[in-house]
Order: C-alpha cells, then structure tokens, then sequence
C-alpha cells in the first residue's frame, strides 16, 4: 500500500485506540503544552510510562510551568526526581527550564529544541511533533521494531537505523504529525510488541512484509555477537 495509505490506517486506529495518558491530548485535539510534552519525554527516556505517571503528576502539581521549574530550588528538583534514575536527566531538566524561561518560550522547532541541555534528537523530534505539530521523523526503540517488521528490513541493529529513519520519512503524513508518532508508539507498545506480535488486531497487517513473510518477531534482527 501506498505510504498515504499506511499513514491514514494508523490514523483512524489511533483515533479510537490511543492510551489515555497523562501528558497527551486525545487524537484531533489541541497540541499539549510544549513543556508537559517536554517533561513527559524527558522522565520516558528510559523509564516506563507507568513509572512515569506518578512523577509526572507531582512535578506538574509543583511546578506546573516551565518559569515555576526554573525558579525551583535544584535540591527540591533533584529530591522530587528521587527513584527515576539517571540523575543527569533531571541536572539538564533544571538547566533547560531555566534558559526555556530566561528565553521566554520553549523554541518550536527541532534544531531550537536540540540546543537545550538533555534534548538529544528523538525528544526533539518527539516535541516538535506532538506539542508544535511540526512534520518530524520521530524514532524511538517501539517506531524500530514497527518499521523493520512493517518492511521487513533484514540488516542488523545498528546499521539498519539508518534505513528504518528513510522508511519512517517516507511514512510520515504532513498533517497530525503528533499523532503520527504517538501512534507509531502505541501501536509498538500494544500490538507490535518484541514476542508474540498481536497481528489480528493490527491496523496495518495488511501492509507488513515481516507478517507476509511469517515470523514478525524476527525484526529488528540483533546484532551477531
Ligand atoms: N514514550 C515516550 N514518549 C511517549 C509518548 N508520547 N507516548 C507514549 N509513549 C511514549
């Protein structure tokens, strides 16, 4: 099927089965504030969206704008961000509030969100995608193993990274482009999942080359040790 196609059919799915999660708006509405999207990818790197919840709560209760965050105590922050982990995400997240609100605004495009502290080229993508709806190619770990099984693309992790950023390009619409990735992500975190892939219920079985070729779970093929 024709990308257009492939677009469109994820589309209408995630219209009617996108996660209700803390840091979104429902699928066709309004963008989310940029620093709630920014403050939920951050605490996701590396964190479970489970996990996440709680702490997302908290900090948006305290801090429920990026100047609150920034005129923060650090020791308050860093104590709030106590059991996430990777403590330099939450050193950069300080940081980055404060030159955001120095700055008066969070930049709205990819190459502005890139130069703030711990903003590496997926929550830049991610941000200027979901909060700006801005066209970005938005690749995380659920978007590889969606696009290598989806082209049932054979070379191994790492070099394929760079065809599954030509294939997500080449999928990606111009129009709701946060809804897009978000429901590359979804369909990766409940359907395409890493063992047994729920392809009765997939949007785009149709489409999979990895599913015609019958063994999905295959891709992305591992790197040879
Ligand atoms: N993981 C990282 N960012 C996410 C998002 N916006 N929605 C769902 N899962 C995610």
């Amino acid at each position: 099927a024709s990308a257009q196609s492939i677009a469109s059919d994820l589309l209408s799915w995630y219209d009617s089965h996108a996660r209700v999660l803390p840091w979104r708006s429902p699928p066709g509405a309004p963008a989310p504030d940029p620093y709630r999207v920014w403050l939920s990818e951050v605490m996701l790197q590396q964190t479970t969206t489970a996990a996440v919840a709680p702490y997302f709560a908290e900090f948006t209760r305290r801090w429920p704008d990026v100047d609150a965050l920034a005129a923060a105590p650090e020791e308050e922050v860093m104590a709030a961000w106590a059991g996430l982990g990777y403590y330099s995400r939450a050193r950069n997240l300080i940081a980055a509030a404060r030159a955001v609100s120095a700055h008066g605004a969070f930049p709205d495009s990819e190459a502005g969100l890139r130069e703030l502290p711990g903003v590496g080229a997926y929550i830049a993508a991610a941000v200027a995608a979901i909060a700006f709806n801005r066209r970005a190619v938005v690749v995380d770990a659920n978007v590889e193993r969606v696009v290598s099984r989806l082209f049932a693309l054979s070379d191994p992790l790492p070099g394929v990274r760079k065809a599954i950023r030509v294939h997500t390009d080449a999928i990606t619409p111009d129009v709701r482009s946060g809804d897009f990735a978000q429901a590359m992500m979804d369909l990766g975190a409940t359907i395409c999942t890493p063992r047994d892939p729920r392809c009765l219920l997939c949007p785009l079985a149709d489409d999979c080359a990895a599913r015609l070729q019958g063994d999905p779970a295959q891709y992305p093929v591992k790197p040879a040790k």
